[in-house]
């Protein structure tokens, strides 16, 4: 791959707020065409697509696929027993291989290293479908559902609340090109990786908070975001972190302390009663369903950037 001219979509702050607000822009434009109900724009004619899922998924499998196909593509699913990068076949190898048939190479996997090998070795654009690191995508759906909702993103209070994981990491380096006041409060010894705060704060773009009290985190909340307690890869700690997490489930209390103007929002899957209530995932000021529904348009349009298109 001649890098360098090669687009990958590995991390969020890979890119400048111009190409970021640009790609959701175009997020916004192919679906306005998308729910108009207009077929006829066709980009990915032609094209095909590898997704490798080292583990479950509903949303990046199926708004992946669906949508690469709506515009014309084709998408071959690779699921965790296909494949088995590291473990049937070098990562350094399924790259090269899956270039050859592929325009793009989407995954998801583990050790976010795997990911960073995809994108070394490929020859073609890697977009990273969640890493225990990070997930670009869903931040970009995010944000894309802000916008529609609250007009912008830029000078929001966003607040999670939970475990200092994979999608606070993907806040962080949001907060790191557009302007925004991000919180994560979660419980002590679950906080997100220091190495990736202290260079999201050092960005001197957003103003970030890292606190252990949620009731404190919420108030003036634009939007309050949770995700689940145990990631992929940590369920068999689910129990143990049930205890842990005590007081840092998003109530119809907490919503109340965050004030009138706060959304709701989860990446999902939820573990209803667990992270969430059932009244606050069903509440009308929940904006979930949208932001599900967002991935799909979110990453037409990062398919569109990589592909240069
Ligand atoms: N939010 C998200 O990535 O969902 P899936 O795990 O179902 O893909
Ligand atoms: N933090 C969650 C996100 C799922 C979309 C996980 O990694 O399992």
């Amino acid at each position: 791959k001649a890098k360098g001219e090669m687009k990958d979509f590995l991390h969020i702050n890979d890119f400048d707020k111009d190409t970021i607000m640009r790609i959701l822009q175009r997020a916004a434009e192919v679906k306005a065409v998308l729910k108009s109900g207009d077929r006829t724009f066709l980009p990915f004619k032609g094209k095909t697509m590898a997704m490798i899922f080292a583990k479950p998924s509903m949303r990046t499998r199926v708004s992946f696929e669906t949508g690469f196909f709506l515009l014309g593509g084709h998408a071959i699913y690779l699921g965790p027993d296909d494949i088995q990068m590291g473990k049937r076949e070098e990562t350094c190898d399924v790259a090269r291989v899956l270039s050859g048939y592929n325009d793009i190479i989407m995954a998801r996997v583990f050790a976010h290293k795997d990911i960073l090998d995809l994108a070394k070795y490929a020859n073609v654009p890697v977009i990273n479908g969640l890493t225990d690191y990070n997930h670009p995508c869903q931040i970009m759906a995010d944000a894309l559902t802000i916008i529609e909702h609250i007009g912008r993103l830029e000078g929001t209070k966003v607040v999670y609340v939970g475990d200092g994981n994979n999608i606070v990491h993907s806040w962080l380096l949001m907060a790191s090109v557009i302007p925004f006041h991000f919180v994560c409060a979660c419980p002590k010894g679950f906080e997100p990786d220091k190495e990736t705060v202290k260079k999201a704060q050092e960005a001197g773009i957003s103003k970030i908070e890292i606190t252990n009290d949620p009731k404190e985190a919420v108030r003036g909340a634009d939007v309050v975001y949770s995700d689940v307690w145990a990631s992929m890869g940590q369920k068999e700690e689910a129990a143990y972190r049930r205890q842990v997490f005590q007081g840092f489930q998003v109530d119809e209390m907490l919503m109340k302390v965050a004030g009138p103007k706060a959304y709701f929002m989860h990446c999902l899957p939820a573990e209803r009663g667990v992270e969430v209530t059932d009244g606050v995932i069903e509440a009308p000021n929940s904006i979930v369903f949208p932001q599900a529904e967002n991935r799909m348009h979110a990453q037409n349009a990062i398919m569109l950037h990589v592909l240069g298109l």
